[in-house]
This record gives C-alpha cells, structure tokens and sequence, in this order.
C-alpha cells in the first residue's frame, strides 16, 4: 500500500507496512492533520453510530460518543511494563518477559484490524521542534481515536516534516481488537473483553490492545508521556511528571511557576485553572498544563516544563461554572464528549454541571434519566476532550519552546488527618522523602478499602515506566545537578473535622495558600519551623474575603497530631521495605530524623500556639 509523498522516513514506512502485514487492515491512512480530514472522520463516526453531533448553536463543532458499559476507564491490572529485567520493573509494577509478552500479543494482533483502516498518527508531544519535545506515531484501527489525538497532541504532516528521514520516534501500537468479517456491521464502540496496556521502555514502544478508552487508546498521554518518557527522562537527565503546570502573577507583575503533582481525582484540573477571590487584588494564575509535565535543566541550570498535551482529557462530574469556570470555557466548542448524558436540545451535561438536572435527559447508557433510580445519568468517569488554546486562563507561553522555569514543586494527596494544609520541605533532599511518601485515601471510585490510604509516590504508582525507588535516586541526583533547585512544598485541601466535613473550602480559596507558597520562594513570607518542614503562621496567610476562616479552624488544618504521625513513619516503612533494594538509604535517616523531632515538643521548637 502506498504512503503519500510527504512522508520520508524510510523505517517508518517498514514498521508500517509490517505492522499491517501483521494486522490486515482493509486500508491505510497517514494522518495529515487537516480540519478536512478531521471533519471527514467525524462524519464517519457519526455515519457508523459511534459520535452523535451537538446541537451546532449550543456547542458548536462538538460530539458525544458512548463507549461499551465494559469499557469505561485505565487498566491499571492489564498495565504492564516489559522491561528486559523484571528488576528494572520493580514492585509497583505488572511485569511480563517482553518475548513472551511479543508472542502473546503477537497472536491477538495477528488479523485483528481486519476489516478496518489502519491510521497512521504521527504526533508531538510539546510544541513541534522543542528541545523538550518528543515525537510519537501512533498505529491505530479506530477513527475516534484519531480526532481525539487532534485535540490532545500536535498532530499530521507537520510533525513528519520536523521528524525527517531519520528522527526518532516511539512506536505506539493501538487496535480495539474487533475485526470485522466480510459483511459484519460493525457496533458503535468496538473493544475486546482482553486488554492488554503494554510498555517496551528499552525499546521505547507502546503496544495497546482491546481498549478504545483514554488513556488506554490515546498513546501520546498516560502510556508514553508518563511511563515510557519517566524511562527516556531516567536515562538522559529530565524528569517526566504527573504534574500540572501554572504560573502566578503578583500586582507587581512578577510571575512565578509552579509544577504540582496530585494523585488522580484530586482536583488537579481545577488547580490548574484556579481563579484567585476577588479580594486578593492582582493576584492571577494561569495554566500551561492539567496532567503531565516534562522539565529539563536549561544551560543555566534551571529546571524548564513544558505540558505535552495540547488538550484537556478532563473529567466531567463535578466541573461546573463555580467550580472550574476555565474548563466550561474550554469545552464550550470543538469538544469531544465521552460517556456524558444528552439533552433533548442536543446538549451534554453531567452530575453537577448544574444542580438539578434537566428535564428528558438521556443518560449515557441511552436510557430516559430517572432521578430516582440511584443510578448516575452521566458515567462518574465521563470525560471532555477540548483544546487547550480554548482555555481562558492559558498562559501566553504555553506554547514557548523554551518551557517556563519552575521555581516550586508541589506535592498533595487526599488525606483526612495527618497532613497539613501547608508546609515547605526544609530542603530538596527532604522535599523528594514528601514526595516519595504521599499518599491519598481512597475514594469510593478507586478499588480497595474506603479510607485505607494508598501510598502514591509522586503521585506516580499507575504511570511509573521503571523501578519506583530508581525514581527516588533520580530526583535526588538531580537536585545534585542543580545550582538552585525549586523549592519543594506539601499541601493538602482534604483534611476533615469529627463530623467528617472538609474543613478547608478549597478551589479559588486555594489561591491564599498558592500565595504563601511563591512568597516562601521569593523570600517575602515568614515560616515555623516544625518537625515536617516550614509552616505558615495564621497571619502568614492572605485572609481577604475569607475573613471568617477563624485562627482555631486554620489550626484544626496545620495540626501534626504525634500519634497519627507515630502510625505515618510506619507506613513510610512499609513502603521503604518494598522498595528496599533500589530505596536511596539517605531515606532511612530522614524518617528516623523526622522520628525524633517528633519527639521533641512543640514548646522545644519555639511554637505558639502548639499545633503539635
Ligand atoms: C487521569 C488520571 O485521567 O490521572 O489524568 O487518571
Ligand atoms: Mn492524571
């Protein structure tokens, strides 16, 4: 089959030829990028059941799609790492021999595109021609797929032009593993009861199967962004990050980076496009990126992040005009919409988009919405895909190649008790112990205990390319490297009262707490020392327009309880005996220093009040 003449990589072409050689498709498609393109296959997956097309006044050039009831989420139990050495892999992650991963797969792709176009997609993660960018091509038999890569990536004939005859690139092999037989119609959303989400770090390739959804199928985000780049990022000196990105202007205009690293379905979205109270006078945030950051020291040792992404893959429950007014605005147009309830205008919505549903909803599963049948009418993990350039706080140099400097990381969790609402590591070496240790409770969403906490490394366990504690020694062998490292903070907007309420409000109010973490860095706001590190006072904080949020709540947020951190350092040690082969033995004397200055009271530290 022929390839168009804008392509000229000559390895490219072989490894398409022999990956349909493989998985016979009826066609070939190179993927140009183009709004025509982009509209054809829209038409297409209108035609074949897959989109239904919004209502054009109401939500201009946007569709919803509905995937298979089974069908709805990441895989993190069919994620697996294939590195060549199950070590290399480490504890945290699923790990098969890569040659009896190849042969196993190998069979379930034989024949599996049958029936369907093979789409060729070559894509760049960060702006085409950055020295912090990387190209992808993404092998895939599903058209939904591709117009979602369009919004999530740069994407088409541009990035073959930058990628040349000979650029490298990561192999992305993606098929729902539903071939069609000569004559069989095919169903809206095709997948596979097998899936397999599979990663080949040292040969830098991605081979997904029998998934259509997210992460699973989108190859450019979670599976290459986080896992195969941590491994490209380990190895040449970078970081890859779960992380969004932000910037905060003060009334002076001086603008400071922030990078943030917050497990999933901890708000990170809504954190990104903080809007700041009006109280707070000229202070304004905006947003690069919502999920993935990748940072490279520049000539003079600064850390620099771009956000891969071009889009928002974003979660659709709980988004609405007080909780994340940016994100409405985002994905008023040229949106995707998966899995989230119809109007009968030929609108979407979803629990809370508004506070009481609309009449006649249609919910996902294409049934009459019943209020009072307990079941939801959009998916809780129904999604939007929507361009970033369509975001209202988007930062002027989203698209810089150079990145933005980072100047702080920040580190939070969902926890109910022992983590402060605030505080700043006393040093990097410290800050990457914060990091490594975070946790979050589970919530009814996730699978295991309700409450128990999960220990999330950076929040990093789902989308770690190599051995977790390999990434603890790279952090710290990076703030070696540096001549001033970003200061490193911990925060955490989930603490609650006896009656199990969130004491702090969260999302803009946020703002005050973002405030004090760019003035630590520009040395403008006092701090206590405490056993975890550096912590506000009340007055440190901004109360303006919260005035309030009384001296004794905000204790309630800042207390360290002894006890409960007695039963913390435990869990670190859980986590460290895990880990133990590859953990940087520094951690071991951190935890017994962080032991014993618990020990010490908080009068021996010189605290008033005593918040520990
Ligand atoms: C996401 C996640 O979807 O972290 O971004 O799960
Ligand atoms: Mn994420």
């Amino acid at each position: 089959m022929n390839h168009p003449k804008w392509v000229k990589h000559k390895e490219l072409i072989k490894w398409v030829e022999e990956t349909a050689a493989l998985t016979k498709p009826d066609n070939i498609e190179w993927v140009d990028g183009s709004q025509e393109e982009n509209d054809r296959l829209c038409q297409t997956l209108v035609d074949g059941g897959t989109f239904i097309k919004l209502n054009e006044k109401k939500r201009p050039g946007s569709f919803a799609a509905f995937s298979d009831p089974s069908d709805v989420a990441r895989v993190e139990d069919r994620t697996y790492i294939c590195s060549k050495r199950k070590d290399d892999a480490g504890p945290t992650n699923n790990w098969i021999d890569p040659n009896e991963m190849k042969n196993t797969l190998g069979k379930l792709y034989d024949g599996c595109m049958r029936g369907r176009t093979m789409y060729v997609i070559p894509f760049s993660m960060g702006p085409i021609g950055s020295p912090i960018s990387h190209i992808g091509v993404e092998l895939t038999d599903s058209a939904y797929v591709v117009v979602n890569m369009r919004i999530m990536t740069r994407m088409g004939k541009k990035v073959l032009e930058t990628l040349g005859a000979e650029g490298e690139y990561v192999k992305c092999l993606h098929s729902v593993g539903a071939p069609l037989e000569k004559g069989q119609k095919d169903v809206p959303w095709p997948c596979n009861k097998e899936k397999y989400i599979v990663h080949f770090p040292e040969e830098r390739s991605i081979m997904s199967f029998g998934s259509g959804y997210g992460g699973n199928a989108l190859l450019g985000k979670k599976c290459f962004a986080l896992r195969i780049a941590s491994t490209m990022a380990r190895d040449e000196g970078w970081l890859a990050e779960h992380m969004l990105i932000l910037g905060v202007e003060s009334p002076e205009k001086e603008k400071t980076y922030v990078a943030a690293a917050f497990p999933s379905a901890c708000g990170k979205t809504n954190f990104a496009m903080l809007i700041p109270p009006k109280e707070m006078e000229g202070w304004k945030v905006s947003t690069i990126g919502d999920d993935i950051a990748w940072i490279k020291k520049d000539k003079e040792g600064t850390l620099r992040a771009i956000n891969p992404e071009a889009g928002w893959f974003g979660v659709a429950p709980g988004t609405n005009d007080s909780s994340n007014p940016n994100a409405m605005a985002s994905v008023e147009k040229n949106s995707i919409f998966t899995n989230c309830a119809l109007t009968d205008d030929g609108d979407v919505w979803w629990e809370g988009k508004t506070k009481e549903p609309p009449a006649n909803l249609t919910t996902w599963r294409g049934e009459k919405y019943d209020p009072n049948s307990g079941k939801p009418a959009a998916h809780p993990n129904a999604r939007f895909t929507a361009p970033a350039s369509q975001c209202p706080s988007i930062d002027p140099k989203w698209e810089d190649p150079a990145g933005v400097p980072i100047s702080a990381f920040v580190f939070g969790g969902r926890r109910s008790t022992s983590v402060p609402l605030v505080y700043q590591s006393v040093n990097w070496n410290f800050g990457v112990y914060l990091a490594a240790t975070m946790g979050s409770e589970m919530t009814a969403a996730a699978a295991g205990t309700l409450g128990k906490v999960r220990r999330d490394p950076f929040a990093m366990l789902p989308f770690m390319g190599y051995h977790m504690g390999d990434h603890f020694n790279h952090w710290l062998q990076i703030g070696r490297e540096l001549p001033n490292p970003p200061r490193i903070f911990g925060v955490n907007w989930f603490r609650t009262d006896e009656n199990g309420k969130f004491i702090w409000p969260g999302f803009g109010e946020n703002m005050r707490v973002l405030k004090w973490i760019v003035q630590r860095v520009r040395g403008k706001a006092f701090a206590l020392e405490s056993p975890l590190g550096w912590m506000p006072r009340y007055e440190d904080i901004d109360w303006r327009g919260l005035e309030n949020f009384s001296e004794e709540e905000f204790n309630d947020l800042m207390t360290v309880d002894r006890e409960i951190w007695k039963e913390e350092l435990l869990g670190h040690e859980e986590l460290f005996s895990k880990l133990y082969d590859r953990l940087p033995k520094e951690f071991l004397f951190m935890r017994e220093l962080m032991r014993s200055s618990l020990w010490r009271s908080p009068k021996q530290w010189g605290m008033e009040p005593e918040r520990f």
